[in-house]
């Protein structure tokens, strides 16, 4: 049973959710407190395990915060959605991690169960044999040949134009040699998504507890945050992406950003132990649709030749996208010599082109923001058609 603290200060939030704590059999709503002086003292008395509170009350602050980490009471911030992004950062410098946007109160008990506990103790077999699936969302799965030709760019500019059409999105970092969503997106946290998700499939509680390995970073985007250091992979149990993939689809869609390794490794045994590019492998087998990115210039183009022979051994009959990156004049490709290149190597579903776009490219990164949220560009609009093409 957790219990749980509320600071409200009369926010229209308050009432929706104490209905939604109260009616859930595993949460107790011990108090409804004032302000935070009183939040504070209810703290200290040691009973309460989570304390839900308006991201704006007064008070609020970074002693506050730890105040309640000192008693055990881990925060959860109700975040006006219109004022999400400047809401996201205040939390994150006064130490909230988890936050909930007041127009998706629904999320808010999977938050309090969730809200960064630490990783539960292994557990033998999964316990949950299979809840009937939902309507669900879609799995896209962003792959590419090595070079980086944009497999991060392009996975995180969809899910934010995913999520700015209102589809409840999650990015999932499941790069094996090292993610970097976190970095692009400007999440400091420490904690990885992955490697939690990691734990909790190896338990069984994945299903239960998949808020806890999500990081919201918009009213309808989420990330799982990927490895911290490339030899992390080694804790990826198999299985992992596959359970992560299978539950996160029944909230949303999916926007799987992977390896560029296919490679089968030599001498790895399908039991618990983790094979390097089983992440990649696993993520292209369960995708609904695979989105396969290579740069326009002359080596790019042909490691995406050969990616596209690639990868249709590794699919599971999903639609293939190609998505040619970093598209310039420079080159002297036209888009229709382009496609009479790639076209020639499999049946695609869908040829698309993005602009070499540094300035959209660095705005975001520089300010650790997705591209929907730095503005309008060429390569934001580039990214909108794709996923236009891909949502119809
Ligand atoms: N359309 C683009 N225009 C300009 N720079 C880009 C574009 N796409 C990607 N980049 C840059 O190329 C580099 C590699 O991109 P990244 O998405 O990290 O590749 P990958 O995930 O495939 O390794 C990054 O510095 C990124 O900012
Ligand atoms: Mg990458």
């Amino acid at each position: 049973m957790i219990v749980v603290l509320v600071v409200a200060s009369g926010a229209a939030w308050e009432s929706p959710a104490l209905t939604l704590l109260g009616g859930h059999r595993d949460i107790v709503v011990l108090k409804r407190c004032v302000d935070v002086d009183d939040l504070l003292a209810s703290a200290s008395a040691g009973q309460a395990d989570v304390a839900v509170l308006g991201l704006d009350t007064p008070g609020l602050d970074v002693a506050a915060v730890d105040h309640l980490r000192r008693y055990d009471v881990r925060p959860v911030a109700v975040v006006p959605a219109e004022a999400w992004e400047g809401g996201r950062v205040r939390a994150s410098r006064i130490g909230i991690a988890t936050l909930v946007p007041d127009d998706g109160l629904d999320t808010l008990p999977d938050a309090v169960l969730g809200a960064d506990e630490p990783a539960p103790p292994m557990l033998p077999e999964p316990a949950d044999a299979g809840a009937p699936p939902g309507p669900g969302g879609r799995v896209l799965a962003v792959w590419g040949p090595a070079g980086a030709p944009g497999r991060t760019t392009v996975a995180a500019g969809l899910a934010a134009e995913l999520a700015r059409r209102r589809r409840r999105t999650i990015l999932v970092d499941a790069d094996p040699y090292g993610g970097s969503v976190a970095q692009q997106l400007g999440i400091l946290d420490e904690v990885s998504g992955l490697l939690s998700a990691a734990r909790l499939a190896t338990s069984g509680l994945l299903a239960e507890r998949l808020a806890s390995v999500q990081r919201a970073v918009g009213p309808h985007l989420s990330v799982v945050t990927g490895l911290p250091r490339a030899d992390r992979w080694v804790e990826v149990r198999a299985g992992t992406v596959e359970a992560l993939l299978e539950v996160a689809r029944e909230r949303g869609d999916v926007v799987i950003d992977t390896g560029f390794s296919l490679e089968d490794e030599p001498g790895q045994d399908y039991g618990t132990r983790p094979g390097r590019n089983q992440l990649t492998r696993g993520a292209l087998e369960a995708a609904d649709e695979v989105l396969v990115v290579g740069t326009a210039d002359p080596v790019g183009l042909s490691r995406l030749a050969r990616a596209l022979v690639e990868v249709r051994e590794h699919t599971g009959g999903a639609a293939v996208r190609v998505v040619v990156n970093r598209m310039r004049p420079s080159l002297g490709w036209s888009e229709k010599d382009i496609a009479g290149m790639v076209g020639g190597f499999t049946r695609l579903s869908g040829l698309h082109f993005l602009p070499d776009d540094r300035s959209a490219v660095d705005r975001a990164l520089v300010t650790g923001r997705t591209l929907v949220e730095s503005g309008d560009s060429p390569l934001l609009r580039a990214v909108s058609s794709l996923a236009d093409a891909i949502v119809v």
